[in-house]
């Protein structure tokens, strides 16, 4: 059992949880996700690690209300105990964990999409701690919506919010935002990653294939059971079948079939999953 240490609602139905898990905080590294099930009857919830304290033995997961088992995970308390909390699983980000040498002068930006902007903190503040500077795009559908505003203005050197709305920041998403950036306000990035949902992550690789642009993507939407076993987060790399909790979850956006992993996304997802596709066309 593993207990809630900290619970704070970050926006309405996104919430934030620390969660006591001395062993997971120990061996997490950024791009790494948990499973998370609430009871025994649960359904597995995969979930990217958004920050660990391997002093307080903590790992902080945000996760947003979608379907029956996240409702259940929302309706506990500081206090209280989630049955399973398996992890760190999968491969950590390969750009973070990169020496220091090899990190050296390279430009990177950062696009970060709605609740995916959680997973990308642990990532530029590990490359900050490393002393490398790197610009994050956040894009997210209004001002009422954004997460991670602060921690992000720590740790980002230029933080570039996007609103769908316009309601704050650059109105548009976040490709016209990268645009912008690179064809009128003379950034030239040597390497992006884009972190949110599967449509985003999408249309940020193809904009970035056009300019050539090296670009890794985590397929954490695309996970069901997380343990390699039920198949449903297969892709195809390249030439290459992949499964995004085993193989992954960051791949080369450029090499991924997006269109065939969101076919088998909308035809193995949970009830969770369902609605995510839903708000996202
Ligand atoms: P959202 O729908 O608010 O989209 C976030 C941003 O993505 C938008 O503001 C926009 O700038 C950009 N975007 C959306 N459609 C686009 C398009 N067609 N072209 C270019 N840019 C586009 O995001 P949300 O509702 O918070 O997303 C939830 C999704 O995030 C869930 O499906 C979840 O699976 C996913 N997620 C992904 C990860 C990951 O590791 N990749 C982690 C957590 C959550
Ligand atoms: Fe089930 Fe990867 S999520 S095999």
């Amino acid at each position: 059992m593993y207990k809630i240490i900290r619970k704070k609602e970050l926006v309405s139905q996104i919430y934030l949880m620390d969660i006591e898990a001395p062993r997971v905080a120990k061996n997490a590294n950024p791009g790494q996700f948990v499973i998370v099930k609430v009871d025994e009857v649960g359904e597995r919830i995969p979930l990217t690690i958004c920050d660990y304290h391997r002093e307080e033995g903590t790992v902080t997961i945000v996760f947003q209300t979608l379907g029956m088992s996240t409702k259940k995970l929302a309706a506990l308390e500081e206090g209280d105990y989630i049955r399973d909390f398996v992890g760190p699983l999968g491969n950590p980000s390969e750009v973070v964990m990169d020496s220091v040498e090899h990190l050296a002068g390279k430009k990177i930006v950062f696009v970060a999409g709605g609740v995916g902007t959680a997973p990308v903190y642990p990532q530029v503040k590990m490359l900050k701690e490393k002393g490398i500077d790197v610009d994050v795009i956040i894009g997210t559908k209004s001002k009422s919506t954004l997460i991670f505003e602060e921690e992000f203005n720590q740790v980002a050197k230029n933080l570039y919010v996007c609103t769908d709305d316009g309601s704050y920041g650059f109105q548009g998403l976040v490709t016209d935002r990268l645009k912008k950036l690179m064809e009128e306000e003379g950034k030239a990035y040597d390497l992006c990653v884009a972190i949110g949902p599967m449509i985003m992550m999408k249309f940020v690789s193809r904009l970035t294939a056009s300019y050539k642009l090296k670009t890794i993507v985590s397929l954490n939407p695309i996970m069901v059971d997380g343990t390699g076993m039920c198949g449903a987060c297969r892709v195809t790399v390249g030439s290459e079948v992949k499964f995004a909790c085993v193989d992954g979850p960051e791949f080369d956006a450029h090499l991924i079939d997006f269109d065939e992993a969101m076919r088998r996304q909308s035809m193995f997802k949970t009830a969770e999953g369902k609605k995510a596709i839903q708000m996202e066309q």
